[in-house]
């Protein structure tokens, strides 16, 4: 400390030796001392009666002393030795406006004789004040994409020294997107904050700043301003779904109102710019708009309307996310919804037969209807088993293409055992639970001529009365015929070829159709009293078949038997 002291004392004297060579004529001042603002109370400035030369050893009889001005409180003189002493610590500043010398004019007087002396006193600047910021923080708000470029005027820093000692750089942190400019305006250098990369609010919203003020001091002194840049947005995204395709499966008459599934685009920019809503595409089909509703706001799909696997299996809608900027962003996207079956239909039968009638004496295998099965509903749901009621004569068996059946006779037919079948074709599905439907087919059993006509008996006894009235009905036959029609139409004949007996039946006469016997003569008991014939009954079937029966007849007397 008294080392720098004696630095300072050595500096400001020689200072006030050139004063003294240059300025000591000059009665205004004829002492100047050059002395740096804030010295030390007591710190001595000058020896104003040495420099004067005084006689040192008078001063105090002589009153030695100080006697103008008010600032004279900052300076006092030793009477013993004539140093002038700083009294009260100097602010330069304090004192002093502007960047000129500060200069102290101090009125000494001695008396006896009275002399008057004028000393001047410059406080010289020392760095003692710090560049500050009249406010801490700045706020500037900037949109991206400003061009680059652009600059923002900053809050200066003022520093109270004078030059050197006042504001002499800034320095800004470090920051990708700013960087400084200093403009000199009188004697103040004003900050300009310049853009030099383009900001993106998506990618940093708020940027820190800090600048810093500097002063050409050694070591500088500093001060600080904290921007803050707040970065406006513009729409510059756009909306994005969080998938590009979404897929989802759907349950065939899910009820109106089944959430189907929720779709969500994002869009990085803020406010309006970031707000989406959804939507349809324009150019759906119909049916689309007619059972799939979208909710402009959650992006919710829903169902509104008949959900029917067999009608559509799939939809794809496209949809639309936008953002509400001015001018909005649109993004296009696809649900694609995938409709599983349920078991809601039952198979269908479809009979074509070729004919109703198929005849009893038919080849087993021969084929009587078509049957085709179909299911609208897919996969075991669609599948079908076929089936026919128990117990008849056909079957079915399976063609070369799915679901296609023939119905064929199985087994002989009888039609004069059954002459009609009603045949239950059910088709099941294999669903759970399953769904079936029956369909009857009718079939009649057409007759062929397989029973020849039947007399009760093989034999008949018949009894004829003496002397019959010649013409007269005798006797009638009957066959039946299990067959039907022309099978069954039985005509009957009296087979004359047999015996001996020719001449007696030659009289006798059969109608053909009722199979009344008439007798064309009276016969006479005495002549034959027994003969026998053969009656035949040929039905009209292609061929036809035929039976004979034999009839004994014996004539009675009176009507009694002999
Ligand atoms: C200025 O910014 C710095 C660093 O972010 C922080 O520590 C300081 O508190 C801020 N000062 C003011 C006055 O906000
Ligand atoms: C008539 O029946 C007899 C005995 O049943 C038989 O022997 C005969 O061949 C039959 N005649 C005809 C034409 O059917």
């Amino acid at each position: 400390m008294d080392k720098q002291r004696r630095g300072w004392e050595s500096w400001w004297m020689a200072s006030c030796f050139s004063f003294l060579l240059c300025f000591g004529p000059q009665v205004s001042a004829q002492i100047r001392y050059t002395v740096p603002e804030e010295m030390k109370e007591g710190s001595v400035v000058g020896n104003i009666a040495k420099d004067l030369g005084l006689d040192v050893s008078t001063l105090i009889d002589r009153r030695f002393r100080i006697v103008s001005g008010s600032k004279d409180a900052f300076f006092q003189l030793n009477q013993n030795n004539g140093e002038l002493y700083i009294h009260r610590s100097i602010d330069r500043e304090q004192l002093c406006e502007g960047n000129g010398a500060c200069v102290v004019n101090l009125k000494t007087a001695v008396e006896n004789p009275l002399e008057i002396h004028y000393v001047a006193v410059e406080i010289t600047d020392i760095n003692d004040n710090r560049p500050s910021f009249s406010e801490q923080n700045q706020h500037l708000e900037i949109a991206e994409h400003t061009p680059i470029g652009t600059s923002f005027q900053l809050h200066a820093a003022r520093d109270q020294d004078a030059s050197p000692y006042s504001v002499r750089l800034y320095k800004l942190s470090q920051d990708e997107n700013f960087e400084i400019d200093i403009r000199n305006s009188d004697e103040e250098k004003i900050p300009f904050l310049v853009l030099k990369k383009p900001l993106d609010r998506e990618r940093k919203s708020e940027h820190l700043l800090i600048l810093k003020a500097l002063d050409g001091g050694n070591p500088p002194k500093s001060g600080t301003l904290n921007i803050t840049v707040t970065v406006l947005d513009i729409n510059d995204n756009r909306p994005v779904f969080t998938q590009d395709t979404y897929s989802v499966s759907l349950q065939e008459n899910s009820p109106v109102g089944t959430t189907v599934i929720k779709i969500k685009a994002t869009d990085s920019d803020e406010g309006p710019n970031s707000d989406v809503e959804y939507s349809l595409g324009k150019t759906l089909k119909r049916k689309v708009y007619e059972v799939f509703q979208l909710d402009r706001i959650t992006g919710e799909i829903k169902v509104k309307g008949e959900i029917d696997f067999e009608d559509t299996d799939v939809y794809k809608l496209d949809v639309e996310a936008s953002d509400k900027g001015q001018p909005p962003w649109t993004v296009q996207g696809r649900v694609i919804i995938k409709i599983q079956d349920i078991n809601d239909n039952k198979p269908e039968i479809e009979l074509t037969s070729l004919s109703n009638i198929v005849a009893e004496d038919s080849q087993p295998g021969t084929v009587i209807a078509l049957i085709s099965v179909t299911d609208k509903d897919s996969g075991v749901n669609g599948k079908v088993v076929c089936s026919l009621s128990d117990n008849v004569p056909f079957e079915l068996k399976p063609s070369f293409q799915d679901n296609m059946y023939s119905l064929v006779t199985k087994g002989r037919l009888d039609r004069e055992l059954v002459p009609h079948y009603d045949i239950s074709v059910t088709a099941a599905d294999l669903g759970q639970p399953s769904l079936s439907s029956i369909k009857t087919l009718s079939i009649q059993v057409a007759d062929v001529n397989d029973n020849p006509p039947e007399f009760p008996s093989n034999f008949l006894e018949l009894y004829i009365f003496e002397n019959n009235p010649p013409g007269s009905s005798i006797f009638s036959v009957r066959a039946s015929d299990r067959d039907v029609n022309e099978n069954a139409l039985v005509s009957y004949q009296i087979n004359r070829g047999v015996g001996t007996q020719n001449e007696i039946t030659s009289f006798l006469n059969i109608n053909s159709e009722t199979g009344v016997i008439h007798s064309l003569k009276s016969f006479d008991f005495e002549a034959i009293k027994k003969f026998q014939f053969h009656v035949l009954a040929t039905d009209s079937g292609a061929p036809s078949l035929s039976s004979n029966v034999t009839v004994n007849e014996e004539r009675v007397w009176g009507g009694k038997s002999m």
